[in-house]
């Protein structure tokens, strides 16, 4: 067999009867690239959301491995895995309402996430060019790097191929957020109080573009935090990945954390989709979704960006709205400012980056 752990027709159809015990809509959930670091454990969480009737992996390696051993898990999705031969790629995706793609290489110490571009753009832009054939209107959570660069790429290639939608395309930037709501926890000295502590995270997913906006946080900092440590803590956030990369020594960059926060952002689209109403996230975004929104956005940026992660209303068809940044204090203000001109350097002049590779 080429990989599926039960026939192609039975999955289908197991998948698109309902559970009258579980009344909620069938979505299917796909991983491209979930065979690796992020791709395994992020399906596993997959495999736990019961509101995921059907789960697609696809990988250049192992996927059927990887299926067969989720599909032993008591809950509702049905999985399967599948390799490239055969047409692996079009099984997998057809009928996705979700693709998380984690595909490609991640850094080693002393690697920018730049570096990562020649190798990842050529990947992501083949899976893209799958999606944009198959399900073009699934809406696609980018994770690999560097998703400044590899989020435009995605939204290139359903240009070309007639079928882009600004609103269902995303950069997944939750494992900043994540991260920032882990360390002010502890600098507020209250760790458990972490799941609850909210901070936006804007701009982009690498060094200074990172941008948290402490100011705002739903905890907010003690009012006499000396500055060097509000300065580590914001130097924490923005590079919390090197911190990864170093401790694993060569073995790559997080994973286990980035299964999380994809998982996190999948359930929020997949709750949006289910029409609930107010769910909120950043995440990067073409800001074509919203023009009104970019209007404003770029009042606060003081210039026209393509692309920026800002919070991001969700909703059934995607994004719904796409927030200001709000009230921000001198220290964001500089930040933003630093932050800009990394992204219109991806971006220049607002537009798409030049794509040697397409
Ligand atoms: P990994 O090497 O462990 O896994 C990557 C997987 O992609 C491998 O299983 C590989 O076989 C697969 N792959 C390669 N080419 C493919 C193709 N054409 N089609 C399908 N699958 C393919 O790497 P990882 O640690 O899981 O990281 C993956 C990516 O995620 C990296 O680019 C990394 O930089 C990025 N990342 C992003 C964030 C974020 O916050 N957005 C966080 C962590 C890692
Ligand atoms: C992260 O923020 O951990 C990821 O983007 C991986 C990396 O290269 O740092």
């Amino acid at each position: 067999s080429d990989g599926e752990c039960i026939g192609l027709e039975e999955w289908k159809a197991k998948a698109k009867v309902g559970d009258s015990e579980h009344p909620f809509i069938m979505v299917k959930a796909v991983v491209l690239g979930a065979a690796g670091g992020i791709g395994q454990p992020l399906s596993l969480l997959l495999k736990t959301n019961p509101a995921i009737t059907a789960l697609g992996l696809f990988d250049i390696v192992n996927t059927p491995g990887v299926a067969v051993d989720l599909s032993h898990i008591d809950t509702p999705a049905v999985v399967v895995g599948r390799l490239p031969p055969n047409d692996g790629l079009k099984e997998v995706l057809t009928g996705a309402d979700v693709v998380v793609i984690p595909a490609g290489v991640p850094r080693k110490p002393g690697m920018t996430r730049d570096d990562l571009f020649k190798i990842n753009a050529g990947i992501v832009k083949d899976l893209a060019t799958g999606i944009a054939t198959v399900c073009p209107k699934a809406f696609v959570l980018v994770i690999s790097n560097p998703v400044n660069s590899t989020v435009p790429i995605v939204a290139e290639v359903f240009k070309k191929h007639g079928v882009y939608d600004p609103k269902r395309i995303f950069g997944v930037t939750t494992l900043d957020v994540v991260r920032a709501s882990t360390f002010v926890a502890e600098i507020i000295g209250k760790p458990g109080a972490a799941p609850d502590v909210v901070v936006p995270v804007v701009g982009g997913h690498s060094g200074v573009t990172i941008v948290p906006l402490l100011s705002q946080s739903s905890h907010p900092l003690p009012a006499d935090l000396a500055k060097d440590k509000f300065d580590a803590l914001v130097n924490r956030i923005q590079f919390g990945g090197d911190e990864v990369v170093a401790a694993k020594d060569g073995a790559g960059s997080a994973t286990l954390s980035m299964a999380y926060a994809g998982f996190e952002f999948a359930n929020k689209i997949i709750r949006a989709v289910k029409g609930e109403k107010g769910i909120v996230a950043p995440s990067f975004v073409a800001l074509e979704a919203d023009p009104a929104g970019a209007e404003a956005l770029s009042k606060d940026l003081g210039a026209k960006l393509a692309f920026f992660s800002s919070n991001v209303e969700l909703g059934p068809n995607g994004v719904v709205k796409i927030h200001p940044l709000g009230k921000l204090t001198e220290a964001e203000v500089a930040l933003v400012k630093a932050a800009v001109p990394e992204l219109r350097e991806e971006h220049p002049d607002g537009a798409f980056p030049v794509l040697p590779l397409l």
